[in-house]
């Protein structure tokens, strides 16, 4: 028996696993979960992407984080108890960190307990006043936040990176409907949030000249693989950036370059020759189109930070007053 990914929640037993998966491979067309990406390997690979010349992403959100922080804090005020969900190395929280005044606690919320747990230590030295609680947890689920948070001035919820674009329109509004039960009536939601913009230039972020988020995207099959016992054969399958203008997302897929069958989970899954997989979406978003969504979740957009050439977003959400 195969040991339980550590990128995965404790709550999915090997089982649940192998069904999610199978689920996804007797759609049409085939669908793996993004999740699959980052085990050690994934997580590193992902490291490389955000380096990469092409992938504008991580340096922006970085940028608008290095010049608007000290605003961003003013807006959030003293005392905060910052939850922070899928924090991963936690690099731009540090930028917010650094010009909070006196937050009352750090809640760094993320599924994979190690990368979790050191990140939370590095960030007790640097900062030694700052009470920090790790959670482990997946925050697509209910999550049971420790007790200094409800005991908070203000909760603000922090979630950077553009990880909202991953989820359906609908998962999305339900994830930013939680987001705001957690800060209740005088919270806030600062989340990153990429833009729409020319499909060429998307399309290059996503398959890069070294080829290293084609990489990352094959990475997935090698998880399954080692996790449930699959034998995905990388060398039969493409990575392909596929841009779609009708769901304004770009999309990550693996194309099969032959005809095969697949064991996972005791099934035999036939994928044809130049069948697709779809691994990942990426939604890019209008303006407009967020408040929208943010709306939706009864959330008002009341403040926008925007690098210079209108790449990526950094945007504040307060709760919207019920009449
Ligand atoms: C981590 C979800 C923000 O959508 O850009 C990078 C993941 N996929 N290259 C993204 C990713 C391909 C990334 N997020």
């Amino acid at each position: 028996m195969s040991k339980r990914p550590s990128t995965l929640p404790a709550t999915s037993p090997f089982d649940q696993l192998t069904t999610d998966v199978l689920d996804g491979l007797h759609k049409s067309p085939k669908e793996l979960s993004p999740v699959w990406f980052y085990d050690e390997t994934g997580s590193s690979l992902f490291d490389s992407i955000c380096d990469l010349p092409e992938y504008y992403l991580t340096r922006t959100e970085q940028g608008i984080m290095q010049k608007h922080a000290a605003e961003m804090a003013q807006h959030i005020g003293p005392g905060v108890a910052l939850i922070e969900f899928g924090s991963g190395t936690s690099v731009k929280t540090r930028l917010l960190l650094d010009q909070l005044e006196r937050p009352s606690a750090y809640i760094p919320v993320d599924i994979s307990r190690e990368p979790l747990l050191d990140a939370a230590g590095l960030l007790a030295r640097d900062y030694p006043e700052l009470h920090i609680i790790p959670v482990c947890a997946d925050f697509t689920q209910p999550i049971d936040l420790p007790k200094r948070v409800a005991a908070a001035q203000r909760r603000v919820v922090y979630f950077p990176g553009s990880t909202l674009g991953n989820f359906m329109p609908d998962q999305a509004r339900q994830l930013l409907t939680s987001m705001r039960r957690i800060v209740g009536r005088d919270g806030a939601v600062l989340i990153g949030i990429d833009l729409k913009k020319d499909p060429q230039v998307l399309q290059r972020a996503y398959d890069d000249q070294a080829g290293v988020t084609a990489q990352f995207n094959l990475n997935a099959l090698r998880h399954i693989n080692r996790e449930l016992g699959a034998n995905f054969d990388l060398g039969a399958f493409e990575h392909r950036a596929v841009w779609r203008e009708d769901k304004s997302r770009i999309e990550m897929h693996l194309i099969s370059t032959r005809d095969q069958v697949v064991d996972v989970g005791g099934e035999h899954i036939a994928i044809g020759r130049n069948e697709h997989l779809r691994t990942e979406c990426c939604h890019k978003y209008t303006l407009e189109g967020f408040a929208q969504l943010a709306a939706s979740a009864q959330l008002a957009v009341t403040h926008v930070w925007i690098d210079a050439e209108g790449k990526f977003s950094v945007q504040m959400l307060q709760p919207k007053s019920i009449q």
